[in-house]
């Protein structure tokens, strides 16, 4: 199986982002800039994305009918705002994080918004991919040991229709592999790259 980028056009800034996902996105924030400020033990691994632009980028998928269901997974959720912004729109969201202080952040985030994505304290690597330790041996910024949560989610990563991926510059290849070894055919891999913005890709 292969993967075809769909390349995402600069013009997606100008998309008009709701009244509800603008307030979702300042509640985040000044929640973020709140738990920084105060929190000691924050990870360093931990960088939030721009939210608005990632809200513009979920528009112009649904827009373009690219999905293929409803499912929704991000990969290493943070705050868990991507899986939100999911979540308002109606998919079926869930966000995967290691960090168990962060997890606690996104549900208390979620039960606040009353959104029904769900956060599972974990990893998204999973564990039967052959070879997947050694794949990301070079990575710092994703652990790679830690057990996957696709039991207790119920799911597996080949039911999911979009991911989304905030990788470190360098890493992204990692998230490709994964995504290329575990998700189904037609799913999408949505990552933000810093500078570079939006990248799409499908898994044919
Ligand atoms: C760059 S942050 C992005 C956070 C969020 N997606 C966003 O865009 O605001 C990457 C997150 O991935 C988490 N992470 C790293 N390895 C992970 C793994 N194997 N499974 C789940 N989360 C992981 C880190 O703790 C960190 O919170």
């Amino acid at each position: 199986m292969a993967l075809t980028e769909i390349p995402v056009p600069d013009t997606i800034t100008q998309i008009v982002i709701s009244p509800d996902a603008e307030r979702l996105i300042d509640f985040a924030n000044e929640r973020i800039e709140a738990f920084m400020l105060g929190e000691e033990t924050v990870s360093e691994n931990f960088v939030p994305c721009d939210f608005h632009l990632l809200d513009q980028a979920l528009t112009w998928i649904e827009q373009g009918h690219l999905l293929a269901g409803n499912r929704f997974c991000e990969l290493g959720s943070g705050f868990g705002v991507a899986a939100l912004l999911a979540a308002q729109r109606g998919l079926e969201a869930v966000g995967i994080e290691v960090e168990t202080n962060l997890v606690e952040q996104a549900c208390r985030l979620a039960e606040t918004l009353k959104l029904s994505a769900e956060f599972y304290t974990g990893s998204f690597v999973p564990r039967e991919i052959s070879g997947i330790l050694d794949l990301g041996s070079d990575i710092e910024h994703v652990e790679t040991f830690e057990g996957d949560v696709y039991n207790e989610i119920g799911l597996e990563m080949d039911e999911f229709d979009l991911f989304f991926a905030f990788p470190w510059p360098g890493e992204h290849q990692f998230f490709e592999a994964v995504f290329q070894a575990a998700a189904a055919d037609n799913a999408l891999l949505l990552t933000y790259r810093g500078r570079d913005g939006m990248h799409l890709l499908r898994k044919v």
